[in-house]
């Protein structure tokens, strides 16, 4: 039975904490600031489930620390944030068997905002649905009422043909064009480089939540690296001895649970029909399937498709021809496959060595779109989120002077 939705009581006088109000309340959660015992005592007198957040310097201060009401608080689902350099320890306990989490600050508010829908699904509690876009393409695709956020996969038949490029830029994307909750995973779990091409380097990864039979729910948004373009990324186990402890089930498992989390997961896969792909295809809400113009490539793209239709995966099939302006053209290559090309992608040598040597995303090197493989990488990005793209931001728009500023300096 679905469980209701809480109300999260921030309780907090730290500017940077409170801002998580606004990150959960765009996320279609209630979330309240409160900073004195006697707002909080009001909202805890509410017949409403809560949840806190609870900044342990205010728990600290006196007017707090005498009120009862903190002893209210510890009996519900908390998460206490604690100075940089405080002991962090686990306190649930038989004395204290509510749901206690710790998280250091400082802490980004999207991350802290990560941390508190953990919390609320570890509490048994259920987060807002998410809001499923309304689709662009004419495609039946079914993103209907399921609260949890889209699952694309970005798939081919051939390695080296551009995945790891679009997953990254389209995450990117979707996180800085469209400001929705994205999580990039490198499925590839023994040859992945989407930290190579992000430049991200840490000893987070997918081992983290995948490395038992029953990944602990707290520990998906501590195993995320977060990306300038604002999007999390998952990245694959950086030593490749802890892949073969990996369980392929865990690993699924957790990307669904993830999907509870983000309105976007887009998992970068390897160029293989192995178990964990077809686990990860049967899963997806959408499939990119990439494709070269060569003759190779479409042959076993061919395949896979006649194969994807026995599957019943065909309705959710998008296809990338990358490389679009060399080799076979797209309208041949449409003919052949028998679908027609979602997207192009052209070939943009000097600009993908830059963006992949700099360790950054085409959005960021072009943030005006200026050039035409940015642009088709948005329109990935469009298709993928299901809404027209946001315009161009200049960056000058905002500091551009007014024409009557020699007025307002003159009154
Ligand atoms: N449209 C493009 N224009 C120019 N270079 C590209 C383009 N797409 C991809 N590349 C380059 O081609 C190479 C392979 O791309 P990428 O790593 O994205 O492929 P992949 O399908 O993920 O490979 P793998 O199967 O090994 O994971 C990279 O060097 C990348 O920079
Ligand atoms: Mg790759």
């Amino acid at each position: 039975m679905a469980s209701a939705t809480p109300t999260v009581l921030i309780v907090s006088r730290d500017p940077e904490v409170k801002q998580v109000a606004a990150a959960l309340q765009a996320d279609g959660l209630t979330a309240r600031n409160v900073a004195s015992p006697r707002e909080l005592q009001r909202a805890l007198n509410t017949k409403t489930r809560s949840v806190i957040v609870l900044d342990d310097e205010l728990a600290a201060d006196d007017a707090f620390a005498s009120a009862e009401i903190l002893e209210k608080v510890h009996s519900l689902p908390t998460l206490v944030l604690v100075a940089p350099n405080a002991e962090m320890l686990n306190q649930s306990s038989a004395d204290n068997p509510s749901i206690e989490e710790f998280v250091r600050k400082p802490i980004a508010s999207t991350v802290l905002a990560l941390r508190v829908k953990a919390l609320i699904l570890a509490a048994g509690l259920s987060l807002p649905t998410v809001k499923a876009a309304p689709v662009v393409e004419q495609g039946p695709l079914d993103l209907s009422s399921d609260s949890r956020g889209e699952l694309t996969v970005v798939f081919s038949v051939k390695g080296g043909s551009g995945k790891s490029t679009i997953a990254a830029n389209l995450a990117a994307g979707l996180a800085s064009l469209y400001s929705v909750q994205t999580l990039l995973v490198d499925a590839n779990l023994w040859f992945g480089d989407l930290g190579v091409l992000l430049n991200l380097t840490s000893s987070r990864s997918s081992f983290d939540v995948c490395g038992t039979e029953d990944p602990d729910l707290f520990a998906l948004p501590k195993a995320v690296v977060p990306h300038a373009s604002g999007a999390s990324v998952l990245l694959r186990p950086p030593d490749p001895l802890s892949v073969e402890k990996i369980k392929l089930r865990s690993f699924v498992d957790a990307i669904e649970r993830y999907r509870s989390l983000y309105e976007h997961v887009i998992v970068d896969c390897a160029a293989a029909l192995d178990e964990l792909n077809l686990d990860l295809l049967e899963n997806s809400t959408r499939v990119l399937l990439v494709v070269t113009p060569e003759m190779g490539a479409l042959h076993n793209t061919a395949r896979f498709l006649g194969l994807a239709e026995r599957l019943g995966h065909n309705r959710k099939i998008s296809l990338v021809l990358n490389r679009a302006n060399s080799g076979i053209n797209a309208e041949d290559l449409q003919r052949t496959l028998g679908i027609p090309v979602a997207c192009g992608v052209v070939s943009a040598g000097k600009m993908m060595l830059e963006a992949v040597n700099e360790g950054t995303t085409l959005f960021a090197m072009d943030p005006l779109r200026k050039e035409r493989i940015t642009q088709d990488l948005a329109a990935v990005v469009e298709l993928v989120a299901g809404r027209a793209q946001p315009p161009v931001q200049r960056r000058d728009d905002s500091r551009r002077a007014s024409p009557l500023r020699f007025l307002r300096r003159s009154a």
